[in-house]
């Protein structure tokens, strides 16, 4: 087997205010790992349109996401940080992976189920094919390594299944099988009002999700309201089975605090909720707070983010050129 030189590579979509969710179960992690890796952190707009879209909210929303990386700790000067849609790779890639992968296998993603539900004849066909072009935007770069929230893992099964199969159809070694790296105690942060749903941007209810643009007080009261229980908090996670709000408190202050969840529920064992509560309330705004100025600051800037990704379209550009012309010769374009 050949040894691919590792690499990073993971996307966030510009699709609103990042999250918790967004933070804990990926970005944070992109932090960390760019001390071990070389990494590339992409704004994927092009997945974005895979449903509608304003133009004028898209435009804003790329910059603020670029805004969040920055804030949250990603070195644009050591790392890339760039935008999908200005480096054609993604695109001509993607079309190669169209031709490789197989309806059969996008018929059975499960993200694309619960987003069609039961409007499937009438959804872009950009939804549906939304996995190749992810596939695509990891192998253009020939990364080994995905950090991503759990949710994604199903599509990070699917990236592997095509470079694999690319490497089987035209007899070669070429592309990596990436490995997704999905850790960490937020791994899939639940809504605040319903432990069973992911927390998510398109949530209806404001108070299911805490945004890196919160206000302390917003913080505050978001946590206050979040669903609990009024039983005092348990010793083990396992009577936490049928309290998945409950459980979902203590991994996201397990996170927080970089402890694992047994520490923490034997910090709070045989305390009430809302102590927990308040002192969740507090890591959080200790965390959003230096984050949520620096994304005012830096969109303050828009000329000094245009040149940012400016310099990452570049870089992306002379990784992502030289695999494309080796996947038109391998396929016989060139
Ligand atoms: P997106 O934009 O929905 O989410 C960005 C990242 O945040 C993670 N995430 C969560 N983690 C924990 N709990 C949650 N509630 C939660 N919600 C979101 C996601 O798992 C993701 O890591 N298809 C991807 C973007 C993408 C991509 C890629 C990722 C496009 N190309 C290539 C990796 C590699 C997506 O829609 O993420």
């Amino acid at each position: 087997m050949t040894k691919f030189q590792e690499r990073v590579f993971s996307g966030v979509q510009p699709t609103g205010t990042l999250h918790l969710g967004n933070y804990l179960g990926a970005i944070k992690n992109f932090v960390e790992l760019q001390n071990k890796y070389n990494c590339i952190y992409c704004v994927v707009d092009q997945h974005a349109i895979t449903v509608e879209q304003n133009p004028v909210e898209l435009r804003s929303n790329i910059l603020e996401v670029l805004a969040s990386f920055i804030a949250a700790g990603v070195d644009y000067k050591k790392q890339i940080i760039f935008q999908q849609s200005s480096v054609a790779a993604h695109s001509q890639l993607a079309w190669v992976f169209n031709c490789v992968s197989r309806i059969g296998w996008l018929n059975r993603m499960t993200q694309f189920k619960d987003k069609a539900g039961k409007n499937r004849e009438n959804v872009s066909v950009g939804l549906m094919v939304y996995p190749n072009l992810m596939a695509a935007d990891i192998l253009a770069y020939l990364a080994t390594h995905v950090p991503v929230g759990d949710d994604q893992k199903q599509h990070l099964e699917l990236s592997r299944d095509i470079a694999q199969k690319f490497n089987n159809d035209f007899g070669v070694n070429y592309f990596p099988q990436p490995e997704p790296l999905i850790y960490g105690n937020a791994t899939r942060v639940m809504s605040l009002r319903d432990g069973t749903k992911k927390m998510s941007k398109s949530d209806p209810s404001d108070f299911s999700r805490i945004l890196l643009t919160d206000e302390d007080e917003s913080i505050a009261s978001k946590i206050k309201k979040a669903k609990s229980d009024s039983e005092l908090i348990p010793e083990s996670s396992k009577d936490l089975q049928d309290k998945p709000e409950c459980l979902n408190l203590i991994n996201i202050l397990s996170a927080c605090l970089n402890q694992s969840v047994d520490k923490t529920l034997q910090n709070y064992s045989g305390k009430e909720y809302s102590l927990l509560k308040k002192d969740l309330a507090e890591s959080l705004i200790q965390i959003i707070k230096p984050m949520r100025t620096e994304i005012k600051n830096l969109l303050n800037n828009k000329d000094e983010l245009d040149a940012i990704l400016k310099d990452g379209t570049q870089k992306a550009t002379n990784i992502a050129n030289p695999i494309i012309e080796d996947v038109y010769k391998i396929v016989g374009f060139k």
